[in-house]
């Protein structure tokens, strides 16, 4: 399923940033920075618009060279999330009931580190329910959780402001407001900076160095904070999850980092985890078998044929990644966890390329993969390096929270190595 932007238009399952968040038509009887937010945004959710937008942001966010260069601010933040991680566990070592909303704080730190050059402060000890990055998770939280409401029912709310609609406006309200004041701040700080070291410029300061428009960086960074703190966030909890229940693939990761890193404390760099293949391998095949995002979808823009299907113009085509990563008719021995599918020796085993798309494909891909992918890498290599991780409760479902991730309190139990 190739997202060209000619034949198909982003769907809503996820695809899912900033501008179309706010949908198109607004009640008249709102009246909030929405509007003044809505001219430069929701006209670039699709097609040519989104195409403009997007070629002139991707450079900086997918190019591996630059992504690499976050791995220390990336590692710094990690750090100080595994001595929080220190502060909150128990005397049995175990950790809160919300540690989900824990990996949310690291989540944001990373990103707002990334996207904005800012500590905002998430893991600082007693954060209160008031507090600023507390709320902005809370708002990123609910704006992904309840699109899918707004998006794909009955759109009420494009006629009246439904309680729904009002709620999510409001929140949508505090969250632009909140990350604008942070994009502001970079922006000044760019300005008045004296030399600029290329090595030292944020997200925001790269695509303002091209790019004279400053509604473009504003968007990319509320983007990138708005889709950047679930949707990992979920994805960690499941892997946490996967790895804490599965004992063996464990000491296979944990040995693995042994052998990179001899010396824990010695600063990690992409070398270290490039070398960490069977990690990743891992990493791949939590998201093979438990996608946190279950599919993405595209608006057909002309008529297709799809597997000898006559599909007209309009229709929404659905991916189903969670179920198409676990058919044998694509995998082989689908029922088997087994992350040595994804090394290059195992090349016997039949795995198609577009079995699993964890992020999606084409060019509406996830924007955000390559920092994910180094934001997971790197709390696995610090986390598993040094800590065995344990889970001593009733087994989790997964449910679906629009990511798809286990349901329950993760109170892993960490053992130090
Ligand atoms: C493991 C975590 C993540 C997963 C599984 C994930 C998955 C996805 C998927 C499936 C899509 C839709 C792709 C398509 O329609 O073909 C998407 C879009 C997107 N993601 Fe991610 N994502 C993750 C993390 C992130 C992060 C950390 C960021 C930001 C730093 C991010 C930013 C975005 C943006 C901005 C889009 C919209 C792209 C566009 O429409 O042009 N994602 N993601």
């Amino acid at each position: 399923m190739g997202g060209t932007s000619r034949g198909i238009q982003n769907s809503n399952l996820l695809g899912s940033s900033t501008h179309r968040h706010y949908p198109v038509n607004l009640p008249p009887a709102v009246n909030s920075l929405t509007q003044q937010v809505i001219p430069w945004t929701s006209n670039k959710s699709h097609g040519e618009p989104w195409k403009s937008f997007r070629t002139r942001v991707q450079k900086p966010v997918l190019q591996p060279q630059t992504v690499r260069k976050y791995i220390t601010p990336i590692a710094k933040v990690t750090q100080d999330f595994i001595e929080r991680i220190e502060k909150i566990k128990d005397e049995n070592n175990e950790l809160p009931a919300d540690f989900d909303n824990e990996i949310h704080k690291w989540a944001l730190e990373c990103i707002g580190r990334v996207a904005l050059d800012a500590r905002l402060g998430c893991l600082d000890d007693d954060l209160t329910p008031n507090s600023e990055p507390q709320k902005i998770i809370d708002a990123a939280k609910f704006a992904l959780r309840n699109v899918a409401e707004l998006e794909l029912k009955a759109p009420y709310w494009r006629y009246i402001p439904t309680p729904l609609w009002s709620r999510y406006v409001r929140n949508m309200d505090f969250f632009v407001e909140i990350c604008t004041k942070h994009i502001d701040a970079a922006l000044v700080r760019l300005k008045n900076r004296k030399s600029i070291n290329e090595a030292d410029l944020s997200l925001v300061e790269r695509i303002l160095a091209d790019e004279k428009d400053p509604k473009i960086a504003y968007i990319l960074a509320l983007d990138l904070i708005l889709v950047g703190i679930d949707t990992i966030s979920m994805a960690v909890c499941s892997i946490l999850y996967q790895l804490a229940t599965r004992t063996e693939e464990q000491e296979k990761v944990y040995y693995e980092l042994k052998q990179i890193l001899p010396d824990p404390s010695i600063p990690l760099t992409t070398k270290h985890v490039e070398q960490a293949v069977y990690t990743k391998a891992f990493i791949r095949e939590v998201f093979r078998v438990y996608s946190t995002v279950i599919g993405n979808g595209r608006t057909l823009q002309a008529d297709a044929v799809i597997c000898g299907y006559q599909i007209p113009k309009g229709v929404q085509v659905v991916f189903p990644t969670l179920v198409t990563g676990n058919m044998e008719e694509w995998v082989k021995d689908a029922k088997s966890f087994k992350p040595e599918r994804w090394l290059k020796e195992d090349v016997n085993d039949k795995l198609h390329p577009f079995a699993s798309l964890p992020y999606g494909h084409g060019a509406r891909m996830c924007l955000g993969r390559r920092f994910a992918d180094l934001e997971m890498q790197v709390l696995l290599a610090k986390l598993i390096r040094n800590y065995k991780l344990e889970y001593h409760y009733e087994p989790l479902k997964y449910r679906v929270t629009f990511m798809y991730a286990p349901d329950g309190d993760l109170k892993f139990k960490l053992v130090k190595r």
